[in-house]
């Protein structure tokens, strides 16, 4: 057992050497006992096979800290929080998460999300449509493409008017910023009562919004979502107002990170990057090497062990905190030949970007289709996309949860 001190992990400087810190975890011990830049002490999987088997054991594994040693307290949260976050589908166990995850799964199916495809192209094609006419040829891919896509798809597929949609990146955003592992700071310098009268303003605006869909259900993932029925029960208003924030939360940054992710790895490796402009049909197999490669969610919901148990031989006691390092697991070497090479074409590639398990990634399936769709018409609408400054040294931004850019200047 290795207790690594003072290891740092979210630094922008140690965000360009994760992949190696990783490695070397890895390779010294695949389940570690580490100090986080919070202070806290915990075990971090960074084996594959540990980390798949790790995810999927709900019985010994809970997302839920109520298996916490005596005298460990949760912070108390501000009442706002609470609501939008507190037991939402993401930090319960079964049962309480299977009754929240098939609610909201009847309403977010693989044909609703195939449905999604058209309106995600025409989105794509607008944005780019607006780049095509910077008379410079250069654009932000961060802050002018990948972040408003998802956005917008977002806002559309909430039913939300499009107007709103900045409010909604800021929100998300403070969200994030609650995390203290994201090592996000709240955006635009916001003091921490700002912060709090904005996530309160997210509550009544959500509040106000979920009223609205009941008296008049649309053709939109909310009404769906409040008029989904299971063994005769329905969502509450308070189940709906977490769960629009979970996806508020989960569905922004990762899917802007994917693609600002997918766009740097294919600069730096102009074989692949000539390899997809040739064979456009390789994309969906594509999106899943960026995943592999550069996953936009480096570490899983932290977990607590709910009695002594061991990972991979090695024991952890009852109410530890182990968290799977997906990033480290996806470049493990005993499962992938090659690890650090990006091979769009490779097979098989059944990676953990998306977790594992109960909690797997709800919006996978959107994901995907938004990386697979920014990818091709990018390329094929530009066919000359290139970087616009040097990128061997392009920064990732700090913060241990999400990988990805803060800016990616293109030309085209
Ligand atoms: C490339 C983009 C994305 C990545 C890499 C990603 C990754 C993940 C991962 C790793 C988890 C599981 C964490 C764990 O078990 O500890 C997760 C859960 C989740 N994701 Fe995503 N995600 C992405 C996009 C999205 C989108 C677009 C949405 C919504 C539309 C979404 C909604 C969710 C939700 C609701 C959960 C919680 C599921 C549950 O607890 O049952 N994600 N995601």
């Amino acid at each position: 057992m290795t207790t690594s001190e003072h290891l740092d992990l979210t630094s922008v400087a140690a965000r360009s050497i994760a992949y190696d810190t990783y490695a070397a975890l890895r390779y010294e011990n695949p389940v570690a006992r580490v100090r986080m830049p919070t202070g806290q002490d915990v075990w971090l999987v960074t084996g594959y096979d540990e980390s798949a088997s790790f995810l999927a054991d709900y019985n010994r594994f809970k997302t839920s800290p109520t298996v916490m040693p005596e005298g460990m307290e949760m912070p108390a949260l501000p009442e706002a929080v609470v609501r939008l976050l507190g037991g939402s589908m993401g930090s319960v166990d079964p049962p309480e998460h299977t009754r929240q995850r098939r609610l909201v799964q009847m309403a977010f199916t693989p044909q609703y999300v195939e449905r999604l495809r058209p309106g995600v192209q025409q989105i794509t094609d607008q944005l780019i449509d607006g780049l095509l006419a910077r008379p410079d040829r250069t654009f932000d891919l961060v802050e002018d493409f990948a972040v408003p896509l998802p956005l917008t798809v977002m806002s559309d597929m909430l039913g939300i008017p499009r107007a709103d949609r900045d409010r909604f990146r800021l929100w998300s955003e403070l969200l994030l910023s609650l995390d203290p592992t994201s090592a996000q700071s709240a955006p635009q310098g916001m003091s921490p009562m700002e912060v709090m009268a904005e996530i309160e303003e997210f509550v009544r605006y959500l509040d106000a919004l979920i009223q609205h869909k009941r008296a008049e259900p649309g053709d939109d993932l909310i009404s769906g979502m409040a008029l989904a029925e299971a063994d005769g029960e329905r969502m509450t208003d308070e189940d709906l107002l977490k769960m629009v924030a979970l996806l508020v939360v989960g569905g922004l940054g990762t899917t802007q990170h994917l693609i600002g992710n997918m766009v740097l790895a294919l600069f730096r490796n102009p074989d692949q990057l000539a390899l997809l402009r040739s064979k456009p049909d390789l994309a969906p197999s594509a999106v899943e090497e960026m995943l592999r490669y550069h996953g936009p969610i480096e570490i899983s919901f932290p977990r607590f062990a709910a009695e002594d148990t061991e990972i991979g031989g090695v024991p952890i006691r009852r109410g530890e905190m182990v968290i799977a390092v997906l990033a480290a697991a996806d470049r493990d070497p005993n499962r992938y030949a090659d690890p650090d090479r990006l091979d769009i074409e490779r097979t098989p590639n059944r990676h953990l970007a998306f977790g594992r398990g109960a909690h797997m990634c709800l919006g996978a399936p959107l994901a995907r289709v938004e990386g697979q769709v920014a990818i091709n018409t990018l390329l094929a609408r530009m066919p000359d996309l290139h970087p616009a400054e040097n990128i061997d040294d392009t920064p990732w931004r700090p913060g241990l949860t999400l990988r990805g850019l803060s800016a990616l200047s293109v030309a085209f």
